[in-house]
């Protein structure tokens, strides 16, 4: 059956108007009308003009730079959606922001994490897909979600991109902690080489030491992943250390580039080639389109 066949709507809500466009052009249908605006005291207003009674809809809204903002707008749409009758909400987030604060790291500490999983799950939402979320205790996001919940990967067409942009001589895939193993293990496949974990020490919210571990970095070329570039702290020191031990070319790929601040140039200056990032979240280093791996996964369940 085509996608067109079906009583599906998409919906962009205003973190991600943009990449809703491109997943409808890969699904051969439109984008539906909202109208969102804020009151001059800052709340939001939010009107489906569509009618969604009885259709499956999909929300594509990921949570960068004001999460808080961009996530309530998400709670509107979704119960307008449930209240004017539609029959299943599917959650697109493609930047999941507050998975790391999973855990109560000192006392007293709101576990985000939970909580905005709790809001998702209650206001409707039926489905729920996330890409490249941090999820550091735990091997899959379907454990943290009472819905049925998947997360999908930016990371193969990153290094797609890389593997056809650049030459690299000898290369070796770095993940900057244990966490990004999982990644720079599917981008060592693709690019049919080794790949190895540094041991990041985290000393603060925008400071990080770095290690390195097993191999010899000298005279390879360096491809480093990770899921998200926020103050660039953990990549600055990543690059410096394998300036440090002799690294040729250096190339970083991230799925989700927030790139805070002057990031992305101190990232440069510290020696990178090039950051290459994917449209989960607007921003310069977006090469790469995850609209093809939403629509695939959406394709699968509608
Ligand atoms: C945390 O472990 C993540 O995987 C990233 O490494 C981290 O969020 C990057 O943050 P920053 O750019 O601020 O170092």
């Amino acid at each position: 059956m085509e996608v067109s066949d079906l009583k599906l709507l998409l919906i962009g809500g205003s973190a991600s108007d943009v990449l809703a466009l491109k997943v409808a052009r890969e699904l051969g249908m439109p984008v539906s009308k909202l109208q969102i605006k804020k009151f001059p005291d800052g709340e939001k207003y939010v009107r489906i003009l569509d009618d969604v009674k009885g259709n499956d809809v999909v929300v594509i809204q990921s949570m960068y730079r004001i999460p808080d903002e961009h996530l309530f707008e998400y709670f509107l749409l979704v119960k307008a959606l449930k209240d004017l009758g539609t029959k299943r909400v599917i959650g697109v987030i493609p930047y999941f922001a507050y998975a790391r604060q999973d855990k109560r790291f000192n006392p007293g500490e709101a576990i985000s994490f939970q909580t905005v999983n709790r809001l998702i799950e209650n206001v409707g939402t039926d489905e729920l897909f996330t890409i490249d979320t941090h999820l550091h205790r735990i091997d899959d996001i379907s454990k943290v979600f009472k819905i049925p919940a998947h997360n999908l990967s930016a990371v193969p067409l990153l290094t797609q991109y890389v593997k056809q942009n650049f030459t690299l001589n000898k290369s070796l895939v770095i993940a900057p902690d244990e966490e990004a193993e999982q990644w720079a293990k599917i981008s060592s496949e693709i690019l049919n080489t080794e790949y190895d974990v540094l041991e990041k020490i985290r000393l603060g919210p925008d400071k990080v030491e770095i290690k390195t571990r097993l191999r010899s970095v000298r005279d390879r070329d360096i491809v480093i992943v990770d899921d998200i570039i926020s103050t660039g702290g953990t990549m600055v020191e990543t690059v410096k250390i394998l300036r440090h031990y002799g690294a040729g070319k250096i190339i970083i790929m991230c799925s989700h580039p927030l790139l805070v601040g002057d990031s992305l140039a101190r990232i440069l200056d510290a020696g990178a080639e090039a950051v290459i990032g994917s449209d989960t979240v607007p921003s310069p280093v977006g090469f790469v389109s995850v609209a093809p791996v939403i629509a695939e996964a959406l394709r699968k369940v509608l």
